[in-house]
């Protein structure tokens, strides 16, 4: 495996590759790799013929009071991981490599990304979709992978792919839970023991309701009502949204049919944790 920090470099390997027709596939992250990434990387391994992961703690899309100081940094450890896993390479970039001095370039995606995440934390999905929209450009992938667990960044990104004819396949895969059932995140480790008890109700609120429309529930406030009421038992944790939206505009749903998603961000304590689940009628 081979780890490269410059973007010239990581042109010329994927130009190389191309050439040769070789498909790459690619998974973005930021580190601190766990189960969860690491079944992207697994997923992609089987689809194409070369593996691109690429590490890299992007300060556009942290907000100025948020953890970008403080989010884990653990290259070595990353890096053995991904060699277990038989990647090909790592692309690792300094933040003035991706944004170098002077006047900036932005991709937005119009009202998407001012729903949900991007409502709590203004700015955030610019410096998603501008850092993928970057490392798209360099790395060239044939195909994508992005985790359920960040539902409203799949969704985003595959609207930018689409409205930017960008042309790389996207796979966007389920969310890995641990055995508790709370879904796998770099964040975790922010929690104490009674908060990583109390977060496992995120899981049981949004189940909860996903059985309730199973059962016949059809008025949209009802299903939220029983999630809320799950998570809201749980004296550590904070609602900060939950709301059941179109699972394609994100917009909260006037009745309960089609393919929707129930999204959650709850704080446990100070550490804010996401969740969803798809519900389909
Ligand atoms: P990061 O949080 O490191 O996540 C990288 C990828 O792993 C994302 O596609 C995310 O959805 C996926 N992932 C994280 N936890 C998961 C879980 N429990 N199950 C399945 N997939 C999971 O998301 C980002 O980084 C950044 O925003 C990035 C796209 C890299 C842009 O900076």
């Amino acid at each position: 495996m081979e780890i490269i920090r410059k973007v010239h470099s990581m042109g010329e390997i994927s130009s190389q590759i191309l050439a040769a027709r070789r498909t790459i596939g690619f998974v973005p992250t930021m580190g601190s790799l766990h189960d969860g990434h690491l079944a992207l990387v697994r997923r992609m391994k089987q689809l194409s013929d070369v593996v691109v992961v690429s590490i890299f703690v992007n300060p556009a899309q942290f907000g100025p009071d948020e953890d970008y100081r403080e989010y884990p940094r653990q290259l070595t450890r990353d890096t053995d991981l991904l060699i277990a896993e038989g990647v090909d390479y790592v692309f690792s970039p300094e933040p003035d490599e991706i944004y170098p001095e002077g006047p900036a370039t932005y991709v937005e995606v119009e009202d998407l990304s001012t729903r949900l995440e991007g409502a709590s934390r203004p700015g955030h999905f610019r410096g998603v979709t501008t850092v993928v929209m970057k490392l798209l450009q360099i790395v060239r992938p044939t195909l994508a992978a992005f985790g359920q667990k960040d539902a409203q960044q799949a969704v985003i990104v595959r609207r930018m792919i689409d409205n930017l004819f960008l042309g790389t396949e996207l796979l966007i895969l389920p969310i890995v839970r641990d055995e508790d059932d709370v879904a796998l995140s770099s964040r975790n480790a922010n929690l104490s023991s009674g908060e990583r008890r109390s977060a496992r109700a995120i899981y049981r609120g949004l189940f909860a309701a996903r059985a309730a429309v199973e059962a016949g529930e059809r008025d949209p406030e009802a299903v939220v009502r029983a999630a809320r009421e799950v998570v809201e038992a749980e004296e550590v944790l904070r609602v900060d949204y939950l709301e059941l939206v179109d699972g394609e505009l994100l917009r909260p749903v006037p009745a309960v049919e089609g393919r929707m998603l129930l999204v959650a961000a709850v704080y446990a304590g100070s550490t804010r944790l996401l969740d969803n689940v798809e519900i389909s009628v």
